[in-house]
Protein backbone atom coordinates (compact mmCIF):
# COMPACT_ATOMS: atom_id res chain seq x y z
CA UNK A 1 0.00 0.00 0.00
CA UNK A 2 3.06 2.41 0.27
CA UNK A 3 3.32 4.76 -2.63
CA UNK A 4 6.39 6.36 -0.89
CA UNK A 5 8.82 5.30 -3.41
CA UNK A 6 6.68 7.26 -6.37
CA UNK A 7 6.60 10.75 -6.47
CA UNK A 8 3.07 11.17 -4.61
CA UNK A 9 1.64 9.29 -1.53
CA UNK A 10 -1.79 8.17 -0.86
CA UNK A 11 -3.01 6.91 2.24
CA UNK A 12 -6.16 7.54 4.25
CA UNK A 13 -4.60 10.49 5.98
CA UNK A 14 -2.64 11.74 3.78
CA UNK A 15 -2.32 12.98 0.29
CA UNK A 16 1.15 14.41 -1.35
CA UNK A 17 2.47 15.31 -4.07
CA UNK A 18 0.43 15.11 -7.82
CA UNK A 19 -1.81 11.66 -8.11
CA UNK A 20 -0.80 9.49 -10.88
CA UNK A 21 -4.11 7.49 -11.35
CA UNK A 22 -3.20 5.04 -13.85
CA UNK A 23 -0.12 4.05 -11.71
CA UNK A 24 -2.16 4.35 -8.26
CA UNK A 25 -4.05 1.20 -10.18
CA UNK A 26 -1.26 -0.85 -10.02
CA UNK A 27 0.03 -0.29 -7.50
CA UNK A 28 -3.01 -1.00 -5.64
CA UNK A 29 -3.92 -3.96 -7.43
CA UNK A 30 -7.32 -2.54 -8.44
CA UNK A 31 -9.05 -2.63 -11.87
CA UNK A 32 -9.77 0.47 -13.98
CA UNK A 33 -13.41 1.56 -14.60
CA UNK A 34 -13.48 0.72 -18.43
CA UNK A 35 -16.10 1.81 -20.76
CA UNK A 36 -17.54 -1.64 -21.52
CA UNK A 37 -18.48 -2.15 -17.65
CA UNK A 38 -20.66 1.54 -17.94
CA UNK A 39 -22.07 0.51 -20.98
CA UNK A 40 -23.76 -2.79 -18.79
CA UNK A 41 -24.30 -0.45 -16.00
CA UNK A 42 -26.23 2.20 -18.57
CA UNK A 43 -28.09 -0.76 -19.95
CA UNK A 44 -29.08 -2.20 -16.44
CA UNK A 45 -30.45 1.62 -15.00
CA UNK A 46 -31.70 2.74 -18.24
CA UNK A 47 -30.67 5.57 -18.03
CA UNK A 48 -27.79 8.39 -18.73
CA UNK A 49 -24.55 7.42 -16.22
CA UNK A 50 -24.30 10.33 -13.73
CA UNK A 51 -21.45 12.80 -14.70
CA UNK A 52 -18.96 11.04 -12.17
CA UNK A 53 -19.13 8.09 -14.14
CA UNK A 54 -18.92 9.81 -17.71
CA UNK A 55 -16.53 11.87 -17.10
CA UNK A 56 -14.67 9.32 -15.00
CA UNK A 57 -14.65 11.35 -12.24
CA UNK A 58 -15.03 7.64 -10.46
CA UNK A 59 -12.12 6.09 -12.52
CA UNK A 60 -11.13 2.57 -10.59
CA UNK A 61 -12.99 -0.27 -8.87
CA UNK A 62 -12.95 -3.53 -7.31
CA UNK A 63 -15.59 -6.56 -8.35
CA UNK A 64 -17.70 -3.56 -9.37
CA UNK A 65 -18.49 -6.49 -12.74
CA UNK A 66 -19.71 -8.77 -9.95
CA UNK A 67 -22.19 -6.27 -8.65
CA UNK A 68 -23.84 -5.70 -12.22
CA UNK A 69 -24.25 -9.87 -11.85
CA UNK A 70 -25.83 -10.09 -9.17
CA UNK A 71 -28.27 -6.77 -9.64
CA UNK A 72 -28.39 -8.94 -13.40
CA UNK A 73 -29.49 -12.45 -11.68
CA UNK A 74 -31.34 -10.26 -8.92
CA UNK A 75 -29.48 -11.18 -5.66
CA UNK A 76 -29.15 -7.22 -5.40
CA UNK A 77 -26.18 -5.42 -3.27
CA UNK A 78 -25.97 -2.85 -0.66
CA UNK A 79 -24.20 0.54 -0.45
CA UNK A 80 -21.40 1.58 2.09
CA UNK A 81 -20.23 4.51 3.15
CA UNK A 82 -19.06 7.39 5.70
CA UNK A 83 -16.96 10.32 6.81
CA UNK A 84 -14.75 11.13 9.45
CA UNK A 85 -15.72 14.19 10.98
CA UNK A 86 -13.00 16.45 11.40
CA UNK A 87 -14.29 19.59 11.02
CA UNK A 88 -16.64 21.50 8.21
CA UNK A 89 -16.51 19.54 4.83
CA UNK A 90 -15.81 20.78 1.65
CA UNK A 91 -17.02 20.53 -2.10
CA UNK A 92 -14.64 17.41 -2.45
CA UNK A 93 -16.19 15.59 0.24
CA UNK A 94 -19.70 15.28 -1.16
CA UNK A 95 -18.42 13.49 -4.37
CA UNK A 96 -19.03 9.89 -2.87
CA UNK A 97 -22.15 11.01 -1.03
CA UNK A 98 -23.66 12.05 -4.54
CA UNK A 99 -22.82 8.45 -5.93
CA UNK A 100 -24.05 6.54 -3.29
CA UNK A 101 -27.26 8.50 -4.05
CA UNK A 102 -27.48 8.38 -7.80
CA UNK A 103 -26.98 4.13 -6.83
CA UNK A 104 -29.87 4.51 -4.23
CA UNK A 105 -32.07 6.15 -6.71
CA UNK A 106 -31.37 3.28 -9.56
CA UNK A 107 -31.54 0.76 -7.67
CA UNK A 108 -33.79 1.50 -4.35
CA UNK A 109 -31.06 -0.36 -2.43
CA UNK A 110 -30.46 0.21 1.50
CA UNK A 111 -27.57 3.15 2.00
CA UNK A 112 -25.14 2.57 5.65
CA UNK A 113 -23.04 5.66 6.34
CA UNK A 114 -20.81 5.57 8.78
CA UNK A 115 -19.44 8.66 11.04
CA UNK A 116 -16.38 8.31 12.69
CA UNK A 117 -16.24 10.26 15.61
CA UNK A 118 -13.87 8.12 17.17
CA UNK A 119 -11.42 7.63 14.37
CA UNK A 120 -11.00 11.41 14.11
CA UNK A 121 -10.59 11.98 18.05
CA UNK A 122 -8.01 9.09 17.90
CA UNK A 123 -6.47 10.65 14.89
CA UNK A 124 -6.14 14.25 15.32
CA UNK A 125 -3.88 15.50 18.33
CA UNK A 126 -5.95 18.58 19.04
CA UNK A 127 -9.14 17.03 19.07
CA UNK A 128 -11.30 16.41 21.88
CA UNK A 129 -14.08 14.14 21.78
CA UNK A 130 -16.82 16.80 22.50
CA UNK A 131 -15.56 18.38 19.28
CA UNK A 132 -15.55 15.68 16.74
CA UNK A 133 -19.42 15.15 18.31
CA UNK A 134 -20.03 18.43 17.02
CA UNK A 135 -18.83 17.89 13.89
CA UNK A 136 -20.45 14.75 13.61
CA UNK A 137 -24.29 16.59 14.25
CA UNK A 138 -22.85 19.33 11.34
CA UNK A 139 -21.67 17.22 9.19
CA UNK A 140 -24.86 14.59 9.22
CA UNK A 141 -26.51 17.22 8.54
CA UNK A 142 -24.56 18.44 5.21
CA UNK A 143 -24.72 14.53 4.64
CA UNK A 144 -28.78 14.74 4.86
CA UNK A 145 -28.98 17.68 2.50
CA UNK A 146 -27.74 15.47 -0.12
CA UNK A 147 -31.17 13.78 -0.48
CA UNK A 148 -31.10 10.25 0.78
CA UNK A 149 -34.16 8.12 1.45
CA UNK A 150 -35.10 8.42 4.69
CA UNK A 151 -36.52 4.95 4.98
CA UNK A 152 -33.72 3.21 2.99
CA UNK A 153 -31.08 5.01 5.25
CA UNK A 154 -29.37 4.78 8.23
CA UNK A 155 -26.90 6.91 9.42
CA UNK A 156 -25.11 5.97 12.46
CA UNK A 157 -22.15 7.77 14.57
CA UNK A 158 -18.99 5.54 16.27
CA UNK A 159 -19.47 5.91 19.51
CA UNK A 160 -23.32 6.00 19.63
CA UNK A 161 -24.01 2.28 17.54
CA UNK A 162 -19.92 1.08 18.83
CA UNK A 163 -22.13 -1.39 21.77
CA UNK A 164 -24.01 -3.10 18.21
CA UNK A 165 -20.92 -3.09 16.35
CA UNK A 166 -18.15 -4.13 19.23
CA UNK A 167 -19.22 -8.20 18.93
CA UNK A 168 -18.18 -8.08 15.10
CA UNK A 169 -15.39 -5.99 15.76
CA UNK A 170 -13.71 -7.61 17.74
CA UNK A 171 -13.85 -10.98 15.62
CA UNK A 172 -12.41 -8.72 12.36
CA UNK A 173 -10.15 -7.59 14.99
CA UNK A 174 -8.93 -10.82 16.26
CA UNK A 175 -7.93 -12.01 12.76
CA UNK A 176 -5.41 -8.39 12.01
CA UNK A 177 -2.03 -8.57 13.32
CA UNK A 178 -0.18 -5.81 13.87
CA UNK A 179 2.12 -6.31 11.26
CA UNK A 180 -0.62 -6.27 8.51
CA UNK A 181 -1.92 -2.75 9.67
CA UNK A 182 1.94 -1.35 9.93
CA UNK A 183 2.55 -2.59 6.58
CA UNK A 184 -1.08 -1.10 4.93
CA UNK A 185 -1.55 2.09 7.27
CA UNK A 186 2.13 2.91 8.44
CA UNK A 187 1.35 2.84 11.97
CA UNK A 188 4.40 3.05 13.49
CA UNK A 189 5.95 2.19 17.31
CA UNK A 190 3.86 5.80 18.96
CA UNK A 191 0.64 4.98 16.70
CA UNK A 192 -1.59 5.09 19.82
CA UNK A 193 -4.02 2.05 19.99
CA UNK A 194 -6.85 2.93 19.63
CA UNK A 195 -6.25 4.05 15.76
CA UNK A 196 -4.40 0.64 15.42
CA UNK A 197 -7.99 -1.55 16.34
CA UNK A 198 -9.94 1.38 14.36
CA UNK A 199 -9.90 -0.29 10.88
CA UNK A 200 -11.49 -3.43 12.41
CA UNK A 201 -14.60 -1.32 13.33
CA UNK A 202 -14.63 0.06 9.49
CA UNK A 203 -15.00 -3.60 8.18
CA UNK A 204 -17.74 -4.07 10.06
CA UNK A 205 -20.63 -2.21 8.10
CA UNK A 206 -19.64 -4.10 5.14
CA UNK A 207 -21.07 -7.38 6.85
CA UNK A 208 -24.11 -5.67 7.77
CA UNK A 209 -26.17 -7.73 5.37
CA UNK A 210 -25.73 -11.35 3.40
CA UNK A 211 -25.49 -9.23 -0.16
CA UNK A 212 -22.26 -8.01 -1.68
CA UNK A 213 -21.28 -4.52 -0.40
CA UNK A 214 -20.27 -2.09 -3.02
CA UNK A 215 -18.52 0.99 -1.31
CA UNK A 216 -18.26 4.46 -3.42
CA UNK A 217 -15.24 6.36 -2.19
CA UNK A 218 -11.94 8.20 -2.83
CA UNK A 219 -9.02 6.00 -3.37
CA UNK A 220 -7.64 7.06 -0.37
CA UNK A 221 -10.04 4.54 1.84
CA UNK A 222 -9.06 1.62 -0.32
CA UNK A 223 -6.49 0.32 2.08
CA UNK A 224 -9.64 -1.27 4.25
CA UNK A 225 -11.30 -2.82 1.56
CA UNK A 226 -8.08 -4.79 0.43
CA UNK A 227 -7.88 -6.33 4.05
CA UNK A 228 -11.49 -6.72 4.65
CA UNK A 229 -11.15 -8.58 1.08
CA UNK A 230 -9.12 -10.96 2.58
CA UNK A 231 -10.75 -11.94 5.94
CA UNK A 232 -14.59 -11.72 4.25
CA UNK A 233 -14.81 -15.31 3.35
CA UNK A 234 -13.63 -16.51 6.61
CA UNK A 235 -16.81 -15.11 8.10
CA UNK A 236 -19.56 -16.07 5.20
CA UNK A 237 -19.74 -12.79 3.90
CA UNK A 238 -18.54 -11.34 0.65
CA UNK A 239 -15.52 -9.43 -0.52
CA UNK A 240 -16.55 -5.88 -0.85
CA UNK A 241 -17.12 -4.37 -3.81
CA UNK A 242 -15.82 -0.81 -4.31
CA UNK A 243 -15.69 2.25 -6.80
CA UNK A 244 -13.13 4.86 -6.33
CA UNK A 245 -13.29 8.76 -7.17
CA UNK A 246 -10.09 10.85 -7.93
CA UNK A 247 -9.66 14.05 -5.57
CA UNK A 248 -11.37 16.83 -6.70
CA UNK A 249 -8.07 18.49 -6.93
CA UNK A 250 -7.08 21.89 -4.67
CA UNK A 251 -7.92 25.20 -5.24
CA UNK A 252 -4.57 25.95 -5.76
CA UNK A 253 -3.43 23.35 -8.21
CA UNK A 254 -2.79 19.89 -8.55
CA UNK A 255 -0.56 19.00 -5.57
CA UNK A 256 -2.08 17.36 -2.21
CA UNK A 257 -5.44 17.32 -1.06
CA UNK A 258 -8.06 19.71 -0.38
CA UNK A 259 -7.27 20.81 3.08
CA UNK A 260 -9.75 22.49 6.60
CA UNK A 261 -6.21 23.50 7.83
CA UNK A 262 -5.61 25.45 4.49
CA UNK A 263 -8.89 27.40 3.80
CA UNK A 264 -7.42 28.71 0.46
CA UNK A 265 -7.49 25.26 -0.81
CA UNK A 266 -11.06 24.37 -0.91
CA UNK A 267 -14.48 25.79 -1.04
CA UNK A 268 -16.76 24.70 1.89
CA UNK A 269 -20.48 24.06 2.06
CA UNK A 270 -20.85 26.70 4.57
CA UNK A 271 -19.18 29.61 2.72
CA UNK A 272 -21.29 32.57 0.74
CA UNK A 273 -21.44 33.69 -2.32
CA UNK A 274 -18.83 36.21 -1.71
CA UNK A 275 -16.24 34.15 -0.19
CA UNK A 276 -16.64 31.66 -3.19
CA UNK A 277 -16.12 34.23 -6.05
CA UNK A 278 -12.86 35.69 -3.64
CA UNK A 279 -11.07 32.00 -3.28
CA UNK A 280 -11.52 31.24 -6.56
CA UNK A 281 -10.32 34.38 -8.39
CA UNK A 282 -7.34 34.19 -5.83
CA UNK A 283 -6.23 31.35 -5.42
CA UNK A 284 -7.74 28.94 -8.34
CA UNK A 285 -4.90 27.99 -10.73
CA UNK A 286 -5.11 29.04 -13.87
CA UNK A 287 -3.68 27.24 -17.31
CA UNK A 288 -4.79 30.66 -18.72
CA UNK A 289 -1.59 33.53 -19.91
CA UNK A 290 -0.16 36.20 -18.20
CA UNK A 291 -2.27 38.81 -20.32
CA UNK A 292 -4.77 39.03 -22.13
CA UNK A 293 -3.61 39.56 -25.66
CA UNK A 294 -0.88 36.55 -25.44
CA UNK A 295 -4.17 34.72 -24.58
CA UNK A 296 -6.32 35.79 -26.85
CA UNK A 297 -3.14 35.00 -29.49
CA UNK A 298 -1.93 31.53 -27.39
CA UNK A 299 -5.03 30.27 -25.78
CA UNK A 300 -5.27 28.57 -22.41
CA UNK A 301 -4.80 25.23 -21.20
CA UNK A 302 -7.74 23.53 -19.60
CA UNK A 303 -6.19 20.53 -18.67
CA UNK A 304 -3.94 22.07 -16.56
CA UNK A 305 -6.71 24.45 -14.85
CA UNK A 306 -8.60 24.18 -12.21
CA UNK A 307 -11.77 25.93 -12.20
CA UNK A 308 -12.19 23.93 -15.68
CA UNK A 309 -11.52 20.95 -14.16
CA UNK A 310 -13.89 21.47 -11.62
CA UNK A 311 -16.57 22.59 -13.70
CA UNK A 312 -15.80 18.89 -15.62
CA UNK A 313 -15.34 17.02 -12.60
CA UNK A 314 -18.53 18.24 -10.52
CA UNK A 315 -20.10 21.56 -11.58
CA UNK A 316 -21.21 21.23 -15.21
CA UNK A 317 -23.69 18.95 -15.59
CA UNK A 318 -24.25 19.17 -19.95
CA UNK A 319 -21.74 17.51 -21.75
CA UNK A 320 -22.33 20.17 -24.74
CA UNK A 321 -21.63 23.32 -22.59
CA UNK A 322 -18.63 21.81 -21.25
CA UNK A 323 -17.22 21.34 -24.86
CA UNK A 324 -18.13 24.62 -25.82
CA UNK A 325 -16.35 26.44 -22.96
CA UNK A 326 -12.83 24.13 -23.56
CA UNK A 327 -12.99 24.83 -27.06
CA UNK A 328 -13.81 28.35 -26.20
CA UNK A 329 -11.10 28.65 -23.32
CA UNK A 330 -8.35 26.45 -25.61
CA UNK A 331 -8.73 28.79 -28.24
CA UNK A 332 -8.22 31.96 -26.39
CA UNK A 333 -11.53 33.35 -26.77
CA UNK A 334 -12.44 32.55 -23.13
CA UNK A 335 -10.47 34.46 -20.63
CA UNK A 336 -9.42 33.18 -17.53
CA UNK A 337 -11.74 35.73 -15.79
CA UNK A 338 -14.57 34.57 -17.74
CA UNK A 339 -14.37 30.94 -17.03
CA UNK A 340 -13.64 32.02 -12.97
CA UNK A 341 -16.62 34.06 -12.65
CA UNK A 342 -18.80 31.25 -14.91
CA UNK A 343 -17.76 28.42 -11.83
CA UNK A 344 -18.30 30.87 -9.20
CA UNK A 345 -21.74 31.17 -10.13
CA UNK A 346 -22.17 27.71 -10.47
CA UNK A 347 -20.56 27.11 -6.89
CA UNK A 348 -22.45 29.05 -5.41
CA UNK A 349 -25.99 28.25 -7.05
CA UNK A 350 -25.01 24.64 -5.82
CA UNK A 351 -23.90 26.12 -1.70
CA UNK A 352 -26.88 28.18 -2.01
CA UNK A 353 -29.27 25.06 -2.89
CA UNK A 354 -27.24 22.57 -0.33
CA UNK A 355 -28.18 25.12 2.72
CA UNK A 356 -31.59 25.41 2.26
CA UNK A 357 -31.67 21.42 1.96
CA UNK A 358 -29.12 21.74 5.27
CA UNK A 359 -32.15 23.89 7.08
CA UNK A 360 -34.51 20.89 6.43
CA UNK A 361 -32.08 18.51 7.19
CA UNK A 362 -32.40 19.13 10.83
CA UNK A 363 -36.06 17.91 11.33
CA UNK A 364 -34.73 14.90 9.57
CA UNK A 365 -31.96 14.05 11.76
CA UNK A 366 -33.66 12.18 13.86
CA UNK A 367 -35.23 9.77 11.74
CA UNK A 368 -32.06 8.68 9.53
CA UNK A 369 -29.79 8.28 13.12
CA UNK A 370 -32.87 6.03 14.82
CA UNK A 371 -36.33 6.30 13.57
CA UNK A 372 -36.67 5.60 9.85
CA UNK A 373 -37.32 2.03 8.67
CA UNK A 374 -33.93 0.71 8.55
CA UNK A 375 -32.51 2.65 11.08
CA UNK A 376 -35.22 1.42 13.48
CA UNK A 377 -34.20 -2.31 12.11
CA UNK A 378 -30.56 -1.69 12.96
CA UNK A 379 -31.12 -0.60 16.84
CA UNK A 380 -33.27 -3.44 17.17
CA UNK A 381 -31.15 -6.29 15.58
CA UNK A 382 -28.38 -8.31 16.87
CA UNK A 383 -25.14 -8.09 14.68
CA UNK A 384 -23.09 -11.21 14.31
P1 LIG B 1 -13.09 11.38 5.18
O1 LIG B 1 -13.92 12.14 6.12
O2 LIG B 1 -11.63 11.65 5.13
O3 LIG B 1 -13.65 11.58 3.73
C1 LIG B 1 -15.04 11.40 3.43
C2 LIG B 1 -15.17 10.87 2.00
O4 LIG B 1 -14.69 11.85 1.07
C3 LIG B 1 -13.69 11.29 0.23
N1 LIG B 1 -12.80 12.42 -0.11
C4 LIG B 1 -12.79 13.03 -1.32
N2 LIG B 1 -13.45 12.75 -2.45
C5 LIG B 1 -13.21 13.52 -3.52
N3 LIG B 1 -12.34 14.58 -3.50
C6 LIG B 1 -11.66 14.89 -2.40
N4 LIG B 1 -10.81 15.92 -2.41
C7 LIG B 1 -11.87 14.10 -1.22
N5 LIG B 1 -11.36 14.11 0.03
C8 LIG B 1 -11.95 13.09 0.70
C9 LIG B 1 -13.08 10.16 1.05
O5 LIG B 1 -12.48 9.17 0.25
C10 LIG B 1 -14.32 9.61 1.75
O6 LIG B 1 -15.03 8.75 0.89
N6 LIG B 1 -12.29 6.89 7.37
C11 LIG B 1 -13.25 7.66 6.57
C12 LIG B 1 -14.67 7.53 7.09
C13 LIG B 1 -15.32 6.24 6.64
C14 LIG B 1 -15.58 5.88 5.30
C15 LIG B 1 -16.19 4.59 5.37
C16 LIG B 1 -15.35 6.51 4.07
C17 LIG B 1 -15.77 5.22 7.43
N7 LIG B 1 -16.28 4.22 6.67
C18 LIG B 1 -16.58 3.95 4.21
C19 LIG B 1 -15.75 5.87 2.92
C20 LIG B 1 -16.35 4.58 2.99
C21 LIG B 1 -12.85 9.13 6.53
O7 LIG B 1 -12.21 9.63 7.41
O8 LIG B 1 -13.32 9.82 5.42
Amino acid sequence: METQEEDFTVTPWDVKGRVDYEKLIRIFGTQPLEDGILRRLKDLCGCELHLFLRRKVFFSHRDFDLVLKDIEEGRGFFLYTGRGPSGPMHIGHLIPFIMTKWFQDRFGVNVYIMITDDEKFLDEEDMTLDEARRWAYENILDIISVGFDPDKTFIFQDTEYIGKMYPLAIKIAKKINWNLVRAVFGFTGSTNIGLSFYPALQIVPTFFERRRCLIPAAIDQDPYWRIQRDLAGSFGYFKAAAIHSKFLPPLTGFEGKMSTSKPETAIFLTDDRKTIRYKIFKYAFSGGQPTVELHRKLGGNPDIDVSFQWLKMMFEEDDKVLREIEESYRSGKMLTGELKEYLAEKIGDFIDEHKRRREEAKELIHVFKYDGKLARYMWERELE
